[in-house]
């Protein structure tokens, strides 16, 4: 494979999450240049230790926790000392939690609002402003099927995917004019740490690896909405439509 004479500038905002890792090992390989946040130091620098030997042309690393909103501003200067303004910037992180002990702990439905959607509202906003003025650029951002429609299993979560899902329709919508794409990728259930606690059981898992691939494709050819896999969307389009009686009898 030949280098690229200038290499693909990419910010992942969640650095250590499992389809992150899985999408920036991709990235690597075609020799992109790298910024990386995450809280977790140590796997942070294991991380970029790891993707430099996979092909990255520089990687650069900041530790932060999305839910302080005093990283904001430090964290975007990193970014731009290290990359400008990226081609592709990723945001990944989220907590998905026990919906049971979530709905009977009110700081506990506060912290998984503040995490799932205004700590990555307010980080876009600022992002946004960055991509307009460069006219260019993708903001792809990871959101969830469990936004698509509230259920018991998962509301709490499920709302806050669903805000980010408008979120982003809303952002796309103001920034049309201008040639910053703006994905909103819905993965069904993935084979991750945050679904450490589920059972595997069915086919309607899907790995990181695969998650990964699907968007690369999606930025690759300007998508966006992504359902990944595929099935999702037509999965998701029966459950939305569902009559009411219909979908309360089923327990998801
Ligand atoms: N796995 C699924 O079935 C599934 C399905 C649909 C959508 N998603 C979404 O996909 C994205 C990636 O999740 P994943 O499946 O890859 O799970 P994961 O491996 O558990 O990754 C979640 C990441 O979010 C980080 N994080 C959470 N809160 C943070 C905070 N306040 N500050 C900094 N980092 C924070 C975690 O960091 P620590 O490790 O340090 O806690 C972790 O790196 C999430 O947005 C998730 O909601 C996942």
């Amino acid at each position: 494979m030949t280098t690229p004479s200038r290499a693909l500038k990419i910010a992942v905002f969640g650095a250590t999450s499992a389809i992150a890792e899985a999408t920036l090992r991709l990235w690597a390989a075609q020799n992109a240049q790298l910024f990386l946040v995450a809280r977790d130091r140590e796997r942070l620098e294991r991380i970029a230790a790891d993707l430099t030997l996979r092909g990255a042309r520089g990687v650069k690393s900041f530790v932060a926790d999305f839910d302080d909103p005093s990283i904001l501003a430090p964290m975007l200067a990193a970014m731009e000392a290290a990359l400008g303004v990226p081609e592709v910037a990723l945001v990944a992180f989220g907590t998905l939690g026990d919906q049971k002990a979530i709905a009977r702990d009110p700081e506990a439905v506060r912290r998984t609002l503040l995490t799932n959607i205004v700590s990555p509202a307010v980080l876009l906003t600022a992002l946004a402003e960055r991509f307009e003025q460069a006219g260019r650029g993708c903001l792809a951002v990871i959101t969830s099927v469990a936004g698509d429609r509230g259920r018991a299993s998962n509301y709490v979560y499920g709302a806050a995917k669903g805000g980010l899902q408008t979120f982003l329709e809303g952002l796309r919508h103001r920034l049309a004019k201008s040639q910053v794409q703006v994905l909103d990728i819905r993965p069904g259930p993935v084979d991750t740490p945050m679904t450490a606690h589920m059972s595997k059981e069915g086919f309607l898992w899907a790995t990181p690896e695969r998650v990964a691939a699907d968007i690369l494709r999606a930025v690759g050819r300007r998508r966006t909405v992504l359902y990944t896999p595929w099935f999702w969307r037509w999965i998701m389009l029966v459950i939305r439509h569902l009559p009411q009686p219909l979908f309360h009898r089923l327990n998801i």
